[in-house]
C-alpha cells in the first residue's frame, strides 16, 4: 500500500536532467514550503491583477478625456459649417468673422490632438484632412465681396472635414467599447481562474496529505488490533512532514514490536521461575532413581547376575532420558526462537504446556484433565507462543486454587472457522467488577509482588496476533472459564507467504 507517490513517473528514464532536478526539488519541499509557495504565487497574482486594473482604469480615464476633445473637435467643425451655411444664405459679414474664429479653434484642436488623430485614423487620413483644411482656409474670401460664391467653394471641403471628424469619433467610440469589454471579461474571469487554481492546488495538497494520513491511521488501527505490523512504504525522495511522520511511525512501531516480543520472552522466563519448584522436583525424581540404581549396582556388582545388572543399567538409561527430556522441553520453551507459523494440532500445543507444568500440578494438588472433539481441523500458529498462552492460563488457575482443585480443558469446534478451547477451573473466581481489568497490563490481585499482572495481557496479545479472541466467564467461589477462539488453518502459508 504505497502511501507516497510511486517511484516511477516524471523523474523516470528519458527525462532531461534539468526537468528531473526540478521535479526532485518539488518533491523535497515540505508541505509548509509548498503552502508558502502557493501563498506567494497567489498574492503576487492578486498584486499583478490590482496593478493591471489600476493601469486600465487610468488608461480609460485618458481615453474618455480624448473622446471629450474629439467631440469638441467635431463640434467646432459643425459650428464652422453652420456659419459657412449662414454665409451662403445671408452673405453676412458676421458669419465670416465667426468662420475665422472657428478656423482658429480647429487649428488649436489639431495642435492638441495631432498625435491622437494620427494614431486613430492613420497618417494618410490625417494628412488628407490637413490638406482639405488648408484648402478650406485658402478658399476663405479676403473681404466681404463674393461671400456667397466662396461658400459654394468651401462647402465640399467642409463636408469632408465634418465626415472625417465624425468617422474619427465613431472609431474611438468603438475602440473604447472593445476595451471596456476586454476589461470586463479579463477582470471577472482572471480572478475566478486564480481562485480556482489556488483551490485546486490546495485540494490536491490536502488530498495527498489526507490520503497519506489515512494510511497512517490504518497502520495505527492495525497495531491496536494487534495485527502484524507492516511498515508503511515510503518514497525516499519525499521529505515532507507526513513522510517524517511515517518514518518515525515505522521506527516506533518496529521498536514496539520488538519490545513486545522481548516482553513476552522475559515473561516466559519469569514464568519458569514460578514453577521452578515443580521442575526441580521433576528432575530430582529421575536423578534419585539413577543414583539409587547406580548405588545398588556398585554394592552388589560381584554377586548380581548379568541379566539383572543389564536391567538396572537399562533403568538408569531410561531415567537419564527422562531427565534429558525435561531439560529439552524446558529449553525448547524458553529459547527465544524466531516466530514460526506452521500447521498445528491444538491438542499437541495443550499437551506440551501440560507437560511443562505437570509437577507443579502434582505439588499443588491440582488435577488437569483434557477432552477433545475428534477430527478437529488444524490451526496455523507459533507453537511456542501458543504454549505460553495455555501455560499462563494454567498457572493462573493453579494460583486461584491454593488448596488444590480441577482444571478442565475442553477442545471443540467453535463458531464457523474457529476452534474453541475452554480452560475451566474450580478456583476463587473473579469479581464481576474486575473482569474488565484482567487483560490490562500490570493488573494483578496477587500480593507481595508475586504477580506482575502481565500474564493475561500477553495471552491476549498472542491470541490476537493469531487472529483469534478470548472470552471469560467467572463466578466467585465457583470458578472461571477462559475460552480461546483460534481460526482454523485455511491457507497453509506463513507470515512470509511460504507454504507451511
Ligand atoms: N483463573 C483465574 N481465577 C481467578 N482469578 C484470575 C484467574 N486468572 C486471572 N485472574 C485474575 O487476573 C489477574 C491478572 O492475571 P495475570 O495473569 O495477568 O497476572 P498475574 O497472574 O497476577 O501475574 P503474572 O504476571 O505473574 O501472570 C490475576 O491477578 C487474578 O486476579
Ligand atoms: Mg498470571
Amino acid at each position: 500500500m504505497p502511501i507516497l507517490r510511486p517511484l516511477t513517473g516524471p523523474s523516470g528514464k528519458g527525462n532531461p536532467p534539468a526537468r528531473k532536478a526540478r521535479y526532485m526539488t518539488t518533491l523535497h519541499r515540505s508541505i509548509e514550503t509548498r503552502l508558502k509557495i502557493v501563498n506567494v504565487v497567489f498574492f503576487s497574482f492578486i498584486l499583478a491583477l490590482v496593478t493591471a486594473y489600476s493601469l486600465q482604469v487610468f488608461s480609460f480615464e485618458k481615453k474618455i478625456e480624448t473622446m471629450g476633445h474629439l467631440e469638441k473637435f467635431l463640434q467646432d467643425i459643425l459650428e464652422l459649417r453652420r456659419y459657412e451655411n449662414n454665409m451662403m444664405l445671408n452673405s453676412g459679414a458676421d458669419d465670416q468673422d465667426n468662420i475665422v474664429i472657428y478656423v482658429k479653434r480647429i487649428k488649436g484642436d489639431l495642435k492638441l490632438l495631432q498625435h491622437k488623430i494620427r494614431a486613430i485614423a492613420g497618417d494618410r487620413e490625417f494628412d488628407q484632412f490637413r490638406k482639405n483644411f488648408d484648402t478650406y482656409i485658402a478658399s476663405l474670401p479676403a473681404d466681404n465681396h463674393g461671400l456667397k460664391n466662396s461658400g459654394q467653394i468651401l462647402r465640399p471641403y467642409g463636408k469632408k472635414m465634418a465626415d472625417f471628424a465624425t468617422h474619427l469619433l465613431e472609431k474611438e467610440r468603438k475602440l473604447i467599447r472593445l476595451h471596456a469589454r476586454i476589461f470586463l471579461y479579463t477582470f471577472t474571469i482572471l480572478p475566478g481562474i486564480a481562485v480556482l487554481l489556488v483551490m485546486l492546488t490546495i485540494f490536491r495538497l490536502t488530498r495527498s496529505v489526507v490520503d497519506r494520513l489515512s494510511f497512517l491511521r490504518q497502520a495505527v488501527r492495525d497495531i491496536r488490533k494487534g495485527g502484524k505490523f507492516t511498515p508503511i512504504r515510503d518514497d525516499p525522495r519525499i521529505n515532507d512532514e507526513i513522510s517524517d511522520l511515517a518514518r518515525s511511525f515505522n521506527k516506533i512501531a518496529a521498536e514496539l514490536d520488538s519490545k513486545t516480543d522481548e516482553l513476552i520472552q522475559s515473561k516466559k522466563l519469569a514464568d519458569i521461575g514460578t514453577f521452578s519448584s515443580g521442575i526441580a522436583h521433576e528432575l530430582n525424581n529421575p536423578l534419585n532413581n539413577i543414583s539409587l540404581s547406580a548405588d545398588m549396582l556398585l554394592e552388589e556388582y560381584d554377586d548380581i547376575p548379568k541379566d539383572e545388572a543389564r536391567e538396572i543399567l537399562r533403568d538408569i538409561l531410561a531415567q537419564t532420558d527422562r531427565a534429558g527430556n525435561i531439560v529439552r522441553d524446558l529449553l525448547d520453551f524458553t529459547r527465544d526462537k524466531k516466530p514460526t507459523i506452521r500447521k498445528l494440532r491444538i491438542c499437541d500445543v495443550i499437551a506440551g504446556a501440560k507437560k511443562l507444568i505437570e509437577n507443579e500440578l502434582r505439588l499443588k494438588a491440582v488435577h488437569l484433565e483434557t477432552w477433545k472433539q475428534p477430527d478437529l481441523p488444524y490451526i496455523l500458529g507459533d507453537e511456542q507462543k501458543l504454549q505460553q498462552v495455555f501455560l499462563n492460563l494454567f498457572v493462573n488457575a493453579i494460583h486461584a486454587m491454593p488448596d488444590g482443585g480441577l482444571i478442565h480443558v475442553d477442545t471443540h469446534a467453535g463458531p464457523e472457522g474457529f476452534i474453541r478451547v475452554d480452560v475451566s477451573d474450580t478456583g476463587a473466581g473473579i469479581p464481576q467488577e474486575k473482569i474488565s481489568n484482567i487483560f490490562d497490563p500490570f493488573f494483578t490481585t496477587r500480593r507481595g509482588g508475586t504477580g506482575t499482572g502481565l500474564g493475561l495481557s500477553i495471552v491476549y496479545e498472542i491470541v490476537k496476533k493469531h487472529g483469534g479472541y478470548i472470552e471469560v466467564e467467572s463466578q466467585v467461589q465457583a470458578g472461571t472459564t477462559f475460552s480461546i477462539f483460534l481460526p482454523v488453518a485455511t491457507e497453509a502459508k506463513d507470515e512470509n507467504g511460504k507454504q507451511v
